[in-house]
């Protein structure tokens, strides 16, 4: 059983591509209550803001871009070998935008969780607002997973949903999504971090208790 202090932190390793806001949620997040460190921030994007708020943090950060390696093998042994000099307990998906292969998500079996902005099994992999405005949904929102090598299929964690309403647009929309990940992300680290969530068996489980596929669900409305 994992269970981290302040003293022995859970060690995230978190992977973006981009802007890094729900990487800066994280980090703000981080507390004696929610005993983890990020130990690298690791971008395939050289100018990925999240970079500057890693920098800012005094994080390590690492950039391996796709143009350095000969294909995407080459490219997830050298993620790997990386990772692994940092030993993370637990690998974070903060807005990478890859696919990872299947050779490093069995290396870190039911150790990478991934954000998703929306309500899976709906609308896995891009545009996934446009989808939910054009298909005229009530709710959207987004969903924590484990990275299993079926591309956003793995055992759901947690997922947070917001109404969408007859004024918003895909900037609307947007924003109230990125809101409900900045609360979404930290919790379901700081629930691991406390030792109450395990992944094994291809489920999820919160305090000894194997969870429906649908993970906890839990609900948060505007
Ligand atoms: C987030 O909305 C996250 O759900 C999404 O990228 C955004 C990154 O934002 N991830 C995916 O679409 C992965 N399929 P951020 O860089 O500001 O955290």
């Amino acid at each position: 059983m994992r269970i981290c202090s302040p003293e022995n932190p859970l060690k995230l390793a978190v992977l973006i591509s981009g802007n890094g806001s729900n990487l800066q949620a994280i980090i703000d997040t981080i507390s004696d209550e929610f005993p983890a460190e990020i130990c690298v921030v690791l971008s395939d994007q050289k100018n990925a803001y999240g970079l500057e708020r890693a920098k800012r943090a005094e994080i390590s950060i690492e950039v391996l871009s796709q143009d350095e390696f000969a294909d995407k093998k080459a490219y997830d042994e050298a993620l790997q070998a990386c990772l692994d000099r940092y030993q993370p307990g637990l690998i974070v998906l903060a807005g990478f935008m890859r696919i990872l292969t299947a050779p490093v998500i069995s290396h870190f079996e039911n150790r990478i969780i991934n954000i998703h902005p929306s309500l899976l099994p709906k609308y896995p992999g891009l545009h996934t607002h446009e989808q939910a405005l054009q298909a005229k949904d009530v709710l959207h929102g987004a969903t924590v997973h484990v990275v299993t090598s079926e591309l956003d299929k793995g055992p759901i964690i947690m997922q947070a949903s917001v109404p969408i309403s007859s004024s918003d647009d895909l900037h609307s929309l947007k924003h109230k999504v990125h809101a409900l990940e900045h609360k979404l992300y930290p919790e379901v680290i700081r629930l691991y971090a406390t030792g109450r969530l395990n992944f094994k068996e291809n489920s999820v489980w919160l305090d000894d208790e194997k969870l429906s596929n649908t993970g906890l669900a839990f609900r948060m409305y505007y």
